[in-house]
């Protein structure tokens, strides 16, 4: 019986404005499963959309139609998306499905049988686009959400709370006895230092603000929290509580694939919950890199989002999978770049593999009418370019591992490229010219084919499309195995190969930019108007329903509220509380006061120490910890996330004030 693989993607928030960056992670789990299966493996892939909470709640409210209209509107465009992508999932789970919904009211009454679950009333900061509760610690400088730095609006309310508090040093054993379990390890040590390290409060995981959610089945007031609802689909997704055979086969989950910023909820939040549920955890949770554009955040206000239906329609779907796994390294960061993409289907697809595909079939059918003939004895060039050939899987198996794309697909072409050396250290052009040489032309055509079929049978995980045409050209039929890969020789004498068409044909990188911006804006600009016509209601201003990055313009009057002064730092303390605190004793003039900052790991405090910068003082005072914050310090931060301290150019004395 063949072994069980279960995977996931995040079960995305239904939004029309799905980018590279959301389809990264999809691509990534959609070759894995490829890979796997070629493998042997029993695979089951689940994705799906999270479609409850107060933000979807109100973008219907907006459009003036009813939640469920307005998710079941995308939920279907998103699922266009994954078949334009060809994303081979098994199971689209919706968090709106009622067997799902069932579901996470049995588990939410299995809590609180349980005891794990209580109820009180709840004070904090929310932030609705996270869908997150934040205590006064964890927020940055001016109540800013420290996942998403917008901001987060004070909640008060009764509601119920998982007592997640318990689990924290079960948590930290369970890390340090299955060093696997959370990957890259950077990912690791930042939940053990900002989350763990300093206790863990309880869970409110209950709203009853707003309504759209799954009911608390002993008490309607409330919803279920979002992310409660959300994580239970990856049990619901195989059948729990529906169908336990299947459910029993395929978990617990070999891995679940997430974005950095949502991993604090898959490996605190989610191992948690299953320990209190009695449901043996994942194996592992990945948590992967943002895809930025230009080193900057996507987004539609700043006008940069690349979308991936544009790039699909004119270079096809493997182009787009092909750069998002071989570009950027799974676990960090990377930034997409329109001449970075196009330079790279010219020099990796274009020039390294369609053209090896196109010379080799082309001899083939020049020199022998289009069929291949029988090898003979091999030379050393034979035995080093099978060698290699042969021994590529491998090393695409021990970068897979550890889910390194990139890695992989670099040593495929590494063999790649020395196939193509491989023709022009033969020569059979000149071996052409001579009966003579017939004999080692055709071994030098031969052993190019079965190159051939062994780069179709290594790149199908990755760019199956491809895979398949190469295939189609070399006659190769049925399915085919990863262990094919292994093999020399399997391609049979008297095959009439064929290529039909050029695989990828090379790009004049300026007028494609221009191409793929026209694209773009066309798409916009229809994904605009069938919104309108969807809406019930006028939609005045279109970035209003987006992620609003930049903020609405001001007058001066609003400018004029604030009151920003020159202050000199006196000394600098750590918080006694937080580990992440500074306390900062400031100078202003004749008056004194204290703000707590978070700048401890951008400034020592010798650094700081005498330094003269600004802060807004009339600020609401906040406490952070138990100490109470007055004023907040100004500063600007770079796309990378560098933060410097904000001062005056010349020396004006401490207290002056900012106009
Ligand atoms: N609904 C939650 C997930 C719940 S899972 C139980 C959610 N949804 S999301 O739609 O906002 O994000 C889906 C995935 O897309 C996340 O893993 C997120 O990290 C990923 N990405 C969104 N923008 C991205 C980039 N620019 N680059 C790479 N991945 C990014 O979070």
């Amino acid at each position: 019986m063949s072994k069980k693989y279960y995977l996931t993607t995040p079960i995305y928030y239904p939004s029309d404005n799905l980018h590279i960056g959301h389809t990264y992670c999809t691509v990534a789990a959609d070759c894995i499963k490829r890979y796997k299966e070629l493998q042997g493996y029993d695979v089951f892939f689940t994705t799906g959309s999270d479609e409850h909470g107060q933000k979807i709640e109100e973008k219907a409210k907006e459009l003036g139609v009813e939640p469920k209209e307005y998710v079941d509107r995308i939920v279907d465009s998103i699922k266009d998306l994954w078949k334009e992508l060809e994303i081979d999932y098994d199971k689209f789970i919706r968090s709106t499905d009622p067997e799902h919904e069932k579901n996470v009211q049995e588990i939410f009454q299995k809590l609180y049988d349980k005891g794990e679950i209580y109820k009180s009333e709840y004070e904090g900061y929310y932030c609705t686009p996270c869908e997150s509760f934040w205590t006064d610690s964890q927020l940055l400088e001016g109540h800013k959400c420290p996942d998403c730095n917008r901001e987060t609006h004070v909640s008060h309310e009764e509601s119920y709370f998982f007592k997640l508090s318990k689990y924290r040093d079960r948590l930290l054993k369970y890390y340090e006895d299955h060093p696997e379990f959370i990957e890259p390890d950077s990912r690791k040590n930042e939940m053990i230092n900002n989350f763990l390290k300093d206790g863990l409060d309880d869970l409110s995981v209950t709203r009853s603000s707003f309504d759209w959610g799954v009911k608390v089945p002993f008490d309607d007031k409330h919803v279920v929290y979002v992310w409660i609802d959300a994580l239970s689909c990856y049990l619901t997704a195989i059948g729990y509580g529906t169908d336990e055979e299947q459910f029993n086969k395929y978990w617990p989950a070999d891995v679940h694939l997430v974005g950095k910023e949502i991993i604090r909820f898959h490996t605190i939040i989610w191992p948690a919950l299953l320990m209190a549920l009695d449901i043996p955890l994942p194996e592992k949770i990945y948590g992967h890199g943002w895809i930025l554009f230009d080193n900057d955040k996507m987004s539609k206000s700043k006008g940069n989002v690349v979308y991936p239906e544009p790039i699909i329609k004119l270079y096809g779907v493997d182009a787009l999978k092909y750069f998002l796994l071989r570009e950027f390294s799974f676990g960090s960061d990377g930034s997409f770049n329109k001449e970075k993409f196009m330079n790279r289907l010219n020099s990796d697809l274009a020039n390294d593999l369609g053209n090896l595909v196109s010379r080799s079939i082309a001899m083939v059918e020049k020199y022998n009418g289009g069929y291949l003939e029988e090898a003979g004895a091999r030379e050393e060039v034979d035995e080093d370019l099978i060698n290699m050939g042969i021994s590529v899987a491998g090393k695409v198996d021990k970068a897979m591992e550890h889910f390194q794309f990139s890695t992989a697909l670099e040593e495929i072409w590494k063999f790649i490229r020395r196939c193509n050396k491989y023709i022009d250290e033969t020569t059979p052009w000149i071996l052409a010219k001579d009966e003579e040489n017939k004999e080692r032309l055709n071994t030098v055509l031969y052993n190019l084919c079965e190159s051939l079929r062994v780069i179709a049978v290594l790149i199908s995980p990755f760019i199956a499309k491809t895979s398949k045409e190469i295939r189609k050209a070399l006659r190769v039929k049925g399915e085919i195995q990863w262990e094919d890969a292994t093999k020399w020789g399997l391609l049979e004498a008297g095959t009439n190969v064929k290529l039909k068409k050029v695989l990828f044909p090379r790009l004049k990188v300026d007028e494609e930019i221009e191409k793929l911006n026209e694209e773009t804006e066309k798409l916009v600009s229809e994904r605009n108007a069938e919104k309108a016509k969807f809406a019930k209601v006028e939609i005045k201003e279109e970035e209003k329903t987006e992620e609003s990055e930049g903020k609405a313009e001001v007058t001066i009057d609003d400018f004029e509220k604030l009151e920003i002064k020159v202050a000199l730092v006196e000394s600098v303390e750590d918080h006694p509380k937080a580990d992440r605190l500074y306390l900062l004793n400031l100078k202003m003039g004749d008056e004194r006061r204290t703000i707590v900052s978070n700048i401890k790991n951008v400034y020592t405090k010798e650094e700081l120490t005498g330094k003269k910068i600004l802060v807004i003082t009339n600020l609401k005072p906040a406490k952070f910890r138990g100490i109470e914050s007055r004023g907040m310090l100004l500063g600007a931060e770079d796309k990378d996330g560098n933060f410097s301290l904000a001062t005056v150019y010349g020396d004006l004395p401490d207290g002056s004030v900012i106009s």
